[in-house]
């Protein structure tokens, strides 16, 4: 990088909250974002979904882009994440795809090596080019403080949704299968753990500032397999971004880890852990290095509740976390009944320190 270039960036480090805190600075007010803030609980996104199904609202720069700044819009958030679904990469490798009313996302299950064999990483990148086309979009369409987020599942999440068909409780089928015919399981994993390094490079490429990674399920495994089927691919995935993107922060989700969380965020090498709406953030901060960033953790249900319990624990939650690096999020996205003037509220009382 030459020397115009690398000012340049650090000067646009300065001028973004969030990219601050995940170089390891304790900014304060924190910045604040949330998982799903653009979504069913905002008429002006309920308008558009009308218009067109949901891969296509995914596949569609001008939508995506639009969908992706309604919340940037109303709230300035601090992060601005791509819409887009962690499924979209079992479509782009091929596998058949539905978001069905009522009932979430519908795959046809890959259960055997003649199902595995007919997915092709080669059609990854045509046919997420128009996720790239939307970054490019939204790297110009935004203010200059907000950070832009790519993102991808971690394969063992994207895994459990591909093995089952859809969504589950338990994902059995899926667990089943990293027991009974593991060469296959890991066949599955690897061709996801390379996929989802390519296709975020290709999203870093295309202006996505930093990355998360959503792994919903990890907290399914017991610890031998959480270390093999999460924390090993998270970390390849890791590796390959910082080899071929130095300098590009990757946030690590694993959901419902619980005592597991702490040793995910050091044997992963992730550069922030997101932590889960049951996760003691305090005692967290305690079993990782002090500069690690931390982001969460509200729980969806006080946003939709509001009211004087809002104020209160966002307020603790914020409290708690500072003089480390923390980024004010949710537990988990938020929930469709969700009244947007409540997270109104939320990012007030974030914001406000004189309280
Ligand atoms: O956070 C954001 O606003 C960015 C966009 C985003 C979506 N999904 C949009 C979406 C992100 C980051 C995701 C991640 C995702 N998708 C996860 C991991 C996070 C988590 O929630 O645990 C998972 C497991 C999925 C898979 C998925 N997508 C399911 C199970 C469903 C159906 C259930 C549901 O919540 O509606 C989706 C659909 C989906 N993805 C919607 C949105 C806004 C709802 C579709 C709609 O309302 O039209």
């Amino acid at each position: 990088m030459d020397r115009e270039n690398s000012l340049s960036a650090s000067a646009k480090t300065a001028s973004k909250p969030l990219l601050r805190v995940l170089q390891g600075e304790a900014v304060w007010p924190p910045p604040v974002w949330l998982m799903r803030q653009a979504g069913r609980y905002l008429p002006e996104f309920r308008a558009l979904r009308d218009k067109a199904d949901f891969m296509t609202r995914c596949m569609t720069p001008d939508l995506a882009t639009e969908i992706t700044l309604q919340p940037i819009r109303r709230y300035a958030m601090d992060g601005a994440i791509l819409f887009s679904d962690i499924l979209v990469l079992p479509w782009a490798l091929g596998q058949s795809l539905d978001f069905v009313e009522g009932t979430g996302p519908v795959l046809e299950p890959i259960r055997d090596r003649a199902a595995l064999a007919r997915l092709s990483a080669q059609r990854v990148a045509e046919a997420t080019a128009p996720v790239r086309e939307t970054l490019r979009r939204l790297a110009q369409a935004l203010p200059s403080a907000t950070t832009l987020l790519g993102f991808a599942g971690s394969p063992f999440t994207v895994a459990c949704y591909m093995v089952e068909g859809g969504g589950s409780r338990e994902f059995a089928v899926t667990r089943d299968m990293a027991l009974n015919d593991p060469a296959l399981f890991d066949a599955l994993l690897d061709l996801l753990t390379e996929t989802t390094a390519e296709m975020l490079i290709g999203q870093i490429d295309a202006g996505a500032e930093a990355v998360m990674l959503f792994d919903s399920w990890a907290g399914l495994l017991p610890p031998s397999q959480f270390r093999k089927h999460v924390i090993a691919p998270t970390r390849r995935i890791v590796e390959r971004l910082h080899t071929a993107r130095p300098g590009v922060k990757v946030i690590g989700f694993p959901r419902l880890a619980g005592v597991m969380a702490a040793e995910y965020a050091r044997e992963t090498g992730v550069d922030a852990l997101a932590c889960d709406t049951g996760a003691d953030m305090a005692r967290i901060a305690a079993e990782v290095p002090a500069t690690l960033p931390l982001q969460g953790n509200l729980d969806p249900l006080i946003l939709k509740a509001g009211g004087e319990a809002l104020t209160t624990e966002a307020r603790a939650i914020r409290d708690a976390m500072r003089g480390r690096p923390h980024i004010f999020n949710l537990g988990h996205g938020v929930v469709p009944p969700t009244p947007p003037e409540h997270v109104a509220a939320l990012v007030e009382t974030v914001r406000d320190v004189s309280a």
